[in-house]
Order: structure tokens, then sequence, then C-alpha cells
């Protein structure tokens, strides 16, 4: 998301863009300093989704102002820093349209709890509820099949939601044979083909189901039936996944062609698979120069490590970070044997083998993604009525 930061005082200003400094969705923020009551509108040309509003000056929160303002950036998300937070003042900031405030001392975890909140309401108004996860290989043979389809199978397993694997690998897919060892009666064709008149039930009847809450739709077995697949397809087939499911994962492969570049313009989050030695970084260098030039920022992109060793190579994290200029999401271990034999009895590794370190990574980022760990911290509605 892009955010501005505004406050009068230059020590605030620098103190908050310290405080968003790697925050996870704040992919810019800008910091002007200046007074509400002096600007007619918001001091930049690009259209930003949060407003951090700096009141933290003793006197009292410009609400007047932020209102006029407002007035002209419907679509605008304001989280107010603020000394003290009166039971006026936060009546007055929710009738101003203000559904985020943070109290000084101000902790990085609650500004961090409103940037998440914003994230899940403009997630929910602007598009289906579901999130589309897009998984890349950086190389051919990083993991990224591996991890997509097992991750799917954590993520329902761990969360009840409905979840749904495309293989969006259109020449040669194989994301089915990693969970399951029967083979689906039409595959990802069959529905592109028809899919101005999707429903549930084409779309299920292309399916191969792993758990009540978990789906895969495999990509064809010719690779000559996908050539026909065009962009504008891939998008209503997503579109209408994400309207019905709660994750999307999508097999991405690692072709970049007009199909699955619409894959990930729409996907929430791309997780590029890397491994740490020099030929996995070279190709993903080339990978992540193309999602720059995309527009494709930190908030969007997170790479994934795959088969770490617990004997440190030659390369470390940091080098991968700086040669690729993205942070590293997460890392998951090397453990030849129970990922052997998952992949060649084509059951999901947690199915197999729970205890496996692999079994335990893919748990705890399905977790993450989930975000099922940090408690929630409580929103201004419930802190207003907790005082009532
Ligand atoms: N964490 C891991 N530990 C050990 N082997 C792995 C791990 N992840 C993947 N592999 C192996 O790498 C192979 C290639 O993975 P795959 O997901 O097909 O790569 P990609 O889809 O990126 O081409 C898999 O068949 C599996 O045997
Ligand atoms: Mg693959």
């Amino acid at each position: 998301m892009k955010a501005i930061a505004i406050s009068n005082q230059a020590r605030n200003l620098e103190d908050l863009r310290k405080l968003a400094a790697g925050l996870e969705l704040v992919g810019e923020l800008s910091c002007h300093q200046g007074d509400l009551g002096e600007m007619s509108m918001l001091p930049t040309k690009d259209e930003v989704d949060v407003l951090l509003l700096d009141c933290r000056h003793g006197g009292s929160a410009p609400m007047s102002d932020l209102e006029r303002l407002m007035s002209f950036y419907p679509r605008l998300n304001v989280i107010l820093a603020v000394d003290q937070e009166s039971p006026e003042l936060l009546l007055r900031a929710l009738r101003a349209g203000v559904r985020e405030v943070i109290r000084s001392p101000l902790a990085r975890e609650d500004l961090q709890a409103a940037f998440h909140r914003i994230h899940q309401k403009i997630r929910g108004t602007q598009r289906g509820d579901g999130r589309v996860l897009a998984f890349m290989s950086c190389k051919g043979g990083s993991g990224a099949s591996f991890l997509a389809t097992n991750l799917g199978y954590a993520l329902a397993r761990r969360t009840d939601k409905r979840v749904l694997l495309i293989d969006l690998n259109l020449q040669f897919g194989d994301a089915v044979l990693y969970l399951s060892d029967r083979r689906p009666a039409s595959t990802l064709p069959d529905v592109t083909r028809d899919v101005q008149r999707i429903d549930m039930s084409l779309l299920k009847s292309a399916q191969i189901e792993i758990l009540s809450n978990y789906s895969i739709l495999a990509s064809a077995e010719d690779p000559t039936q996908s050539m026909d697949i065009r962009p504008t397809q891939v998008e209503a087939l997503l579109r209408f996944a994400r309207a019905n499911y709660d994750y999307v994962l999508l097999d991405v492969g690692r072709s970049l062609d007009t199909c699955s570049i619409q894959a990930l313009d729409l996907a929430d989050q791309i997780y590029p698979v890397l491994q740490l030695t020099l030929p996995f970084l070279r190709d993903a260098k080339r990978l992540f120069d193309v999602y720059r030039s995309l527009d494709y920022g930190v908030d969007k992109v997170r790479p994934l490590l795959n088969r770490i060793e617990r004997t440190p190579g030659d390369l470390s994290l940091q080098d991968a970070e700086r040669h690729l200029q993205y942070k590293v999401f997460a890392s998951l271990p090397n453990h030849f044997k129970s990922v052997a034999a998952s992949v060649n009895q084509g059951v999901p590794i947690l199915a197999l083998d729970a205890g496996s370190p692999v079994s335990r990574s893919l748990e705890e980022l399905a977790d993450r993604i989930a975000e099922r760990t940090p408690a929630p911290s409580r929103g201004l509605i419930s802190r207003l009525f907790a005082r009532a």
C-alpha cells in the first residue's frame, strides 16, 4: 500500500518514518512536513491508500481540516497518531471516517496492526474476498510446485478455509502429481474455454479434491491443449476463483508470457522460489528485475529460499537479499528423504511425515500467510465501546 505521513514537527515525522520502515504492507511512505489546515489537497500526485497523520504536539487533532480533506479522497484510510485518546477524540475521529488511532508512545506492532486492518478492509471492498498467491520458480527445480501444492495442504488443514490450487504451468504442469495419484476428468483448458459461463459446478467437475476444503485444478496432460488460453480467460477464472475461495494458490512455473503476467498482476502476493547457489541467484535476479519493471513492490514479492542446509554454504541469506534487493520472506530446509518420499508417492508431505523439518516449516509458513500468529490488537471501535 502507498502511504503518506504528515506532521508539522520534523522530529515526529522522522520518528514515523523510522517506525514504518520495513513494516509489512507499507510499500512506500512519503513524508511531508506541514499543517493540514494549510493544505487544500494532499501534497502528492499519486493515489495513496493511507494517510498517517501525526497529531502528537499537545494541541487538538485538526478534525475539521481532516473531514474537509477526506471529502476529496473518499477511499483514503487515515491513521491518527495522538498523545491521548479521549472518548471525545475517538468519537470525532469515527464521525470523520477515521478507523485507526494509535497513541504515543507509538508501538510498531500497533502501527502494523492498523495497516493490516486497513489492508483487510481494502481487499474486502475492492475485490472478492479471497487471496491469490502466485508461486514462481526462479529456475527449474527450485521447488515451486512442491511448495505451492504442499503449502495449500497446510493452509487447508490449519485454517479450515477453502483453498484451491490452479496449475497455471500451461505447457508442462505437474502440480497434481505432488498430491494425488488420481487424474482429473477435465483440466484447465476445459474450464477456460467456457469461462464466460463458469459456475461452481463447472469448476468442481474439473477439480481433484485432496481434502474437503482443498482442491486442485490441474493443467492439461497434452501441452498443445493449453496453447489457446488467453490472458482475459485467465483473468476471468482468477476473479471467479477469488470470489469463491479464501485462498487461490497458483503454480505459475517459470515462463513469463501474457497469461502468467496477467496472473501475477492479479496476485496479492508473489512467492518466487529459489535456492542459495549462484545459478539460482543469477536467474532470480533476472526475474526480479522484471518484477521491478512491472512495479511489483516489496509488499507483493515474497521470495522463498528453499533447500537451505544446516551447514552454511558460501552464500548467505544476506548475500541473496543484497543481490536481489528484495527481502527474503521465509527459508525452508533441505530434507531429501521426506520430500522424495512425498513426491514419489504423490502424497502431501504433511500427510506422510508430519515430523519432517520441511513439514514443520510449511506449517509455520502457512500460519504466517494466514496471519494466525499475532494476537489481534483491538481496533478503534472496540476500544471506544470498551470505554463507554
Ligand atoms: N525442501 C526440499 N528438500 C529436499 N528436496 C526438495 C525440497 N523442495 C523440493 N525438493 C525436490 O526438488 C524437486 C523439484 O521441485 P519442483 O517443485 O518440481 O520444482 P519447480 O516446480 O520449481 O521446477 C522435487 O521433486 C523435490 O524432490
Ligand atoms: Mg514446477
